[in-house]
């Protein structure tokens, strides 16, 4: 791969994602208050996009605090957006499930995830997204159940690495999420949502064993990251 698709993908526990590339893009940032985070909210700098999947608190998290302090655009469900800004924030992308915009060069879709949200004073909906950077999509599905359109998010969007919730009783378990990486069809799986708390303990290497062949599991602890 040459400098144009470089890509790397940076674990900060629970469901929080960095994706350093032409942009850096962090996604549901749960750090303040998080036992499992790898860096505290103050450390992150630069960054250009906040990706919210839904209004819980281990996702929405440090992202109005991280968009102001780093003047970066926040992308959300349009009931979230509207709820950032009454708290200062300046640059949004309201966004909705179904739909595509472009946000400085970077193709980011909302897709649906089977799940509740809601925040102070708010509701909506839970929400994925997949983001295209250089020649890798990443499909980030938030907090979800298997579901079976999954395959239709696999067939059109075609993402390479997906990110699935395995820590059961908020989101999938493993049984569902190995389910889910058959409707991909991604070449990588990172597992993610499991270990912050009791709660969702689950123990990935059971996952990568469930999933087999099928695709590479790629396990990270918080503060691990990977290249591709
Ligand atoms: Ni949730
Ligand atoms: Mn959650």
């Amino acid at each position: 791969m040459d400098n144009g698709d470089y890509m790397k993908l940076e674990f900060l526990g629970h469901s929080c994602f960095m994706i350093y590339a032409d942009k850096k893009i962090i996604i549901d940032p749960f750090l303040s208050g998080n036992p499992s985070a790898s860096k505290k909210m103050e450390e992150i700098k630069d960054v250009d996009m906040v990706l919210v999947t839904h209004g819980h608190g281990d996702h929405l998290g440090d992202a109005i605090e991280i968009a102001k302090m780093n003047n970066s655009v926040l992308v959300a469900m349009y009931e979230i957006v509207n709820y950032a800004k009454t708290k200062g924030v300046e640059k949004v992308e309201p966004m909705n499930i179904g739909g595509t915009i472009d946000v400085m060069g970077i193709k980011v879709t909302m897709t649906n995830a089977t799940h509740s949200s809601d925040f102070e004073g708010g509701v909506g909906h839970a929400s994925g997204f997949i983001v295209n950077v250089g020649d890798h999509v990443v499909y980030h599905a938030g907090d979800t159940g298997v579901f079976y359109d999954m395959k239709l998010i696999g067939e059109i969007y075609r993402p390479d690495i997906s990110i699935l919730p395995i820590g059961s009783r908020f989101t999938m378990g493993i049984r569902e999420a190995a389910k889910a990486v058959d409707l991909l069809r991604s070449e990588y799986t990172i597992p993610m949502h499991y270990g912050t708390y009791p709660a969702v303990d689950q123990d990935p290497y059971e996952f990568e064993k469930a999933v087999g062949e099928r695709s590479k599991v790629i396990i990270l602890r918080p503060g691990e990251s990977v290249s591709f």
